[in-house]
């Protein structure tokens, strides 16, 4: 049975710190369940990491579907989300819910998570009342990149972060169930968690929010751009699949592999 809404808010309640990854595929799915992670998003930064894009724009509600459906086969436990990616809900309200049950009915996925404040309570509302779940993302929302004149930390400025803590307050009253808080100073990770009763799942922001995510990539050192401040390298995969590579390399060039056990008699 996967982890339900009413078991994220429990652990918040509790003090039990929740955890949460980017998932774009089944192997990695079984991994992240077998490590007991609480939550998966399937975030729309699989354009850079799945597709090896600059930004996240050109992401489709397609892209999403398929890589959630992959994350699905590969697990049970943890709740997943999925990113409503950038033009999939921007134009209108009606896109916005259209999308948001497409990626639930045919991903089979558990919540979708929308970029924005103030400007999506109107839409979020209509998705909770359509019985989809949503998880707000404020901060530093990526698909704004240009308008943002690229990823700088947020809410620095008292009035940004006073906007900023009126736009969790925003998402909280229309319905989110939880609400994605990225690269603020930690004071306001801090200031937003206490503004609101549902869990905030902080990147970049601080150890004071409900939880954290991280782009699994990141964590895993399989990252090949620059690290941000913020990741923590909890392994360096990268340099071991090169290094496992160099050597099955190799063992084909020096006629070692495959041994007479590894062949058919
Ligand atoms: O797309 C993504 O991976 C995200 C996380 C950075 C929170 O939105």
């Amino acid at each position: 049975m996967a982890n339900t809404i009413a078991d994220l808010q429990r652990k918040k309640d509790a003090g039990e710190k929740i955890s949460m990854i980017t998932t774009y595929d089944a192997t990695f799915a079984r991994l992240v369940e077998a490590a007991g992670i609480d939550m998966i998003l399937i975030g729309d930064s699989l354009g850079n990491v799945m597709q090896g894009r600059d930004t996240t724009l050109a992401v489709t509600v397609d892209d999403i579907i398929y890589h959630a459906k992959c994350v699905m086969r590969g697990c049970q436990t943890p709740f997943v989300v999925a990113d409503m990616p950038f033009g999939s809900y921007q134009a209108n309200d009606e896109d916005g819910v259209r999308a948001g049950i497409r990626i639930l009915k045919e991903a089979g996925v558990h919540a979708v998570k929308i970029e924005g404040g103030m400007r999506c309570v109107n839409l979020i509302k209509k998705l909770v009342e359509a019985g989809v779940p949503v998880m707000g993302h404020i901060g530093l929302t990526p698909q704004s990149v240009n308008a943002m004149s690229g990823y700088h930390v947020q809410g620095k400025a008292e009035q940004d972060a006073e906007n900023l803590v009126r736009d969790a307050k925003a998402l909280e009253n229309a319905g989110c169930f939880s609400i994605t808080v990225e690269c603020v100073p930690r004071q306001l990770g801090k200031r937003i968690q206490d503004a609101v009763n549902v869990p905030v799942i902080g990147i970049g922001a601080g150890p004071d929010t409900a939880g954290q995510v991280l782009v699994l990539q990141d964590a895993l050192g399989l990252g090949l751009g620059k690290k941000s401040k913020f990741v923590r390298q909890y392994a360096t995969l990268g340099q071991t699949v090169i290094d496992a590579l160099k050597t099955y390399a190799a063992d084909v060039k020096s006629g070692a592999f495959p041994s007479d056990q590894e062949s058919y008699h």
